[in-house]
């Protein structure tokens, strides 16, 4: 492949990202054609269900087709989905080349687009550069596995710290970092965190810039809990979902009618004004009652129907009134399997999340929850922001996990790394095969 080939191939990928609705679960797609060196077409996949990237550019070139060349981003389908495929169109148009950013990672085309277009005389050339594989890495972890692309971030010190002795992590890294993370956050469906970090750090886990809708916020907890004073459950920007194991259905008595499963969907975060304003309300009046409670009230929130029982609690401590609470906030719950050490599984939630139609998820955890996630091999990417500082004694980056020892370590490569004014952003994939199959 020459420069040229080159250069306009990976042109098609800022015009894939030009589309102005939703492609997904379609993955973006731009193309560009070129005869004698001139571009006479462009076409990018502009909605889900729409017109494909090589259509719009065949059917709007200024010129005849004969002998010109077709890049594109992504292999042309050759199966009849939503539209016609594309292949067939190709070889009628008399394009003479097509050269592709990479190979449709989904089964029903993996191939038979380029054999087909082999086939019919057409000179075909494969790129498979690692831009394309960075730019395809969400939808291709999507079409291949149950799992959305799950990445673990977390801002570290050099000793491997992401909280000091007493618990403390605001702020480990500098505001570039910071403001990078939040950056990172925005380019996510999902992002799950932990009812200890929630009580430790009391996130915000917004975007704050207003430019895109916040993702929907998980908490990962083993009970059903309530505490108006934590952002989590003010719901400032976004959505938030409580993940709890499925006894706490029981626990919590709750009737089909609030039943969470049934509700959490994609792009419930455009929903934010809404969920704001009933937030707000809310709020208001909790505010007027947490002036005279003790901070300390919070904890007494806890689902714990024995012990409310035992210790006869007014009704404001049963799970009940909980879950009335998390209802009039607009906090969804979502009941998963428990796993063996009485948790939410975190490998059934990722599937549940996929179920739904969430495609890319980030995990901004501790150590634990971290470690749980690349235990159970379910973290694609890990996302790292490195202060140049040594805290000493502290909370590692891991927490709990497994004896991989030497032989059996699992592999990243580092894909992105970036100064940011003193600190490092580091991604790395993991490269071995995993549970999921992929590699
Ligand atoms: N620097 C950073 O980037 C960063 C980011 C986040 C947090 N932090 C720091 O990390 C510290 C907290 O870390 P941590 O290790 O104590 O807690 P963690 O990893 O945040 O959370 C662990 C807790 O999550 C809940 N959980 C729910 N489902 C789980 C599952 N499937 N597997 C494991 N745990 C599950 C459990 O609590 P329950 O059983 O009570 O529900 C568990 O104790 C805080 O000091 C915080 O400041 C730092």
């Amino acid at each position: 492949m020459d420069s040229f080939d080159r250069h306009t191939l990976v042109r098609t990928l800022p015009l894939a990202l030009r589309h102005k609705k939703k492609v997904s679960p379609n993955p973006a797609v731009g193309c560009i054609i070129i005869k004698e060196r001139r571009e006479i077409a462009t076409g990018y996949h502009n909605e889900y269900g729409g017109a494909h990237a090589e259509v719009v550019a065949i059917n709007s070139a200024r010129e005849n087709l004969e002998g010109s060349q077709l890049y594109v981003s992504l292999e042309p389908c050759s199966h009849y989905g939503k539209t016609p495929p594309c292949a067939d169109l190709i070889i009628k148009s008399g394009i003479k080349k097509v050269v592709i950013g990479m190979k449709d990672p989904n089964p029903v085309v993996a191939g038979r687009g380029i054999a087909r277009l082999k086939e019919a005389g057409i000179e075909v050339e494969v790129a498979d550069l690692p831009a394309f594989q960075e730019f395809y890495k969400i939808f291709t972890k999507n079409i291949t596995t149950a799992y959305p692309f799950t990445t673990l971030k977390a801002a570290v010190s050099i000793d491997g710290k992401i909280a000091d002795h007493n618990g403390e992590s605001k702020w480990i890294t500098n505001e570039h970092s910071r403001e990078t993370a939040r950056k990172l956050r925005a380019a996510n469906e999902v992002l799950i965190t932990s009812s200890r970090t929630v009580r430790a750090d009391n996130p915000q886990l917004t975007v704050r810039d207003g430019s895109k809708p916040s993702p929907v916020r998980v908490m990962m907890s083993s009970k059903l809990f309530f505490d108006e004073n934590l952002f989590f459950f003010q719901n400032p920007d976004g959505k938030s979902v409580i993940a709890v194991p499925e006894r706490e259905k029981t626990i919590s008595r709750l009737n089909d009618e609030f039943d969470g499963n049934q509700k959490l969907k994609p792009g419930v975060a455009e929903d934010a004004k809404a969920a704001y304003i009933s937030a707000n309300n809310i709020a208001d009046t909790s505010a007027s009652n947490a002036a005279s409670k003790p901070a300390s009230t919070s904890a007494n929130n806890i689902a714990d129907n024995s012990a409310s029982k035992s210790a006869g609690t007014s009704a404001s401590n049963t799970s009940e009134n909980i879950v009335e609470k998390l209802k009039k906030a607009g906090i969804e719950i979502i009941f998963v399997k428990s796993d063996e050490k009485n948790h939410p599984d975190a490998d059934e939630l990722l599937k549940e999340l996929k179920r739904r139609g969430f495609q890319s998820v980030m995990v901004e955890a501790g150590s634990t929850l971290s470690a749980e996630f690349i235990n159970r091999g379910l973290a694609d990417e890990l996302a790292l922001f490195i202060a140049p500082k040594i805290i000493g004694e502290g909370n590692g980056y891991f927490t709990g996990l497994n004896a991989f020892g030497l032989n059996g370590s699992l592999q990243f490569t580092f894909s992105k790394m970036r100064e940011l004014k003193g600190d490092i952003f580091l991604t790395l994939r993991k490269e071995s095969k995993d549970v999921h199959g992929i590699s």
